[in-house]
């Protein structure tokens, strides 16, 4: 039961997608294996902001056409606290903006464009011999079938609980970890936004976030103690958090409630593994880092690394050398490190302590971004995305 490819593809999300059919582009055959059915995978909900620099790798991949036709693009986005509500325009800013598009939209559009071979649910998922040029992936099939998949290269793509991660030896690898004291209740609802784009708001009960999916559906986020069980949150109550921190009745703006569809608990980490490559294997997206929510970098860059990464395997493969792909995982980390930065710093701007220090600090910080072209483009620089 051993099958070849070039590239072997751990995970089917984005990240492992989005290799794929760039690799087919090339002319470079592959076989992605994921645990999880299809169904889920493109079911679960996930972040909906994608950066520029996203949409423009999405569009030359020629995935870009439902997302201009459904997506929404967005100037900018807010930024308040008690009393005052700051609009950032990134376009003005810096000449980028942002588009509203989930991404359960683009999985369906990866689905779609790419022909090549996909192993659903996939058990017992292990790889071999990465530090030699004839690296090979194993799994049990959905039948219970064992199953060897030899490959000139894996590609890591299976988030951060995936095998990828911890096939490289501990020896070989650093890990950088950050955990927060909170997370946040996320609901999406059948009810059009009360806002033409995002509000990050900050409140002393703590953070609120008001997004959206469509003219029809928003997203919204509260923080919430870890180890919140989303029981104890009816949607009454999660209406009138929201309606508090994001400021009902503040300059005659409401906040218009509706049905409830979907609401989950997410907690925060910050996590990079370096390097990114260990012979054979190169990791990219979630299974290489994480990052909290704020400010929607996680699914922008994991579309970044695999942007880097497809050509660099390609050039490998097809004998045009191995610099990019030795260059890979410093080349990437060093957007890595800046979106680490930039969703740490997000995080700990908007979200309540129980310091009044921070409190302080955290208004002056808001106060600065929202009122000097300089605290205000920095901030916009990193939203919208550096370009790759
Ligand atoms: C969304 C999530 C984010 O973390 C963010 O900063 C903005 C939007 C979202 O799910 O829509």
């Amino acid at each position: 039961m051993v099958m070849r490819t070039e590239v072997a593809i751990v995970g089917a999300g984005p990240a492992g997608l989005l290799l794929a059919h760039l690799l087919d582009r090339a002319g470079i055959e592959s076989v992605v294996v994921e645990t999880r059915s299809q169904e889920y995978v493109a079911s679960r909900i996930r972040a909906g902001i994608l950066e520029q620099s996203s949409v423009d790798v999405l569009t030359a991949a020629g995935l870009g056409d439902r997302l201009r036709a459904e997506g929404h693009e967005h100037r900018g986005v807010y930024l308040q606290w008690p009393g005052g509500r700051h609009h950032l325009d990134f376009v003005d800013l810096t000449g980028r903006s942002v588009w509203v598009y989930g991404q359960t939209e683009v999985q369906k559009d990866l689905v779609r464009a790419h022909g090549g071979p996909v192993v659903y649910e996939v058990t017992d998922t292990a790889l071999h011999d990465l530090t030699t040029d004839h690296p090979y992936v194993t799994y049990t099939d959905r039948d219970g079938v064992g199953r060897r998949l030899d490959a000139a290269v894996i590609a890591g793509c299976d988030g951060s609980f995936g095998p990828s991660r911890a096939a490289v030896p501990q020896s070989a690898r650093q890990v950088y970890e950050r955990t927060y004291p909170y997370s946040w209740l996320g609901v999406l609802a059948d009810v059009a936004p009360s806002t033409d784009e995002l509000i990050y708001a900050w409140h002393p009960d703590g953070f609120a976030l008001h997004s959206m999916r469509s003219p029809t559906v928003s997203r919204l986020y509260l923080q919430v103690p870890n180890g919140t069980d989303p029981q104890t949150w009816p949607d009454e109550r999660v209406w009138s958090e929201l309606a508090k921190r994001l400021g009902h009745g503040q300059d005659g703006w409401t906040l218009t409630p509706g049905p409830i569809t979907e609401k989950s608990v997410l907690p925060m980490r910050s996590l990079v593994q370096t390097p990114m490559r260990h012979g054979r294997l190169f990791l990219a997206g979630d299974a290489a880092h994480i990052v909290p929510p704020t400010g929607a970098k996680g699914l922008n860059l994991a579309i970044a690394d695999v942007a880097r990464l497809a050509p660099a395997l390609t050039a490998l493969l097809r004998g045009n050398g191995s610099a990019r792909a030795e260059r890979y995982s410093d080349d990437a980390l060093a957007r890595v490190w800046r979106c680490t930065h930039f969703s740490w710093w997000m995080t700990t701007m908007l979200h309540a302590t129980s310091d009044p220090f921070d409190a302080q600090l955290q208004l002056s910080q808001l106060r600065w971004v929202t009122s000097s072209r300089a605290g205000a483009t920095g901030l916009a620089e990193n939203y919208a995305g550096l370009p790759l």
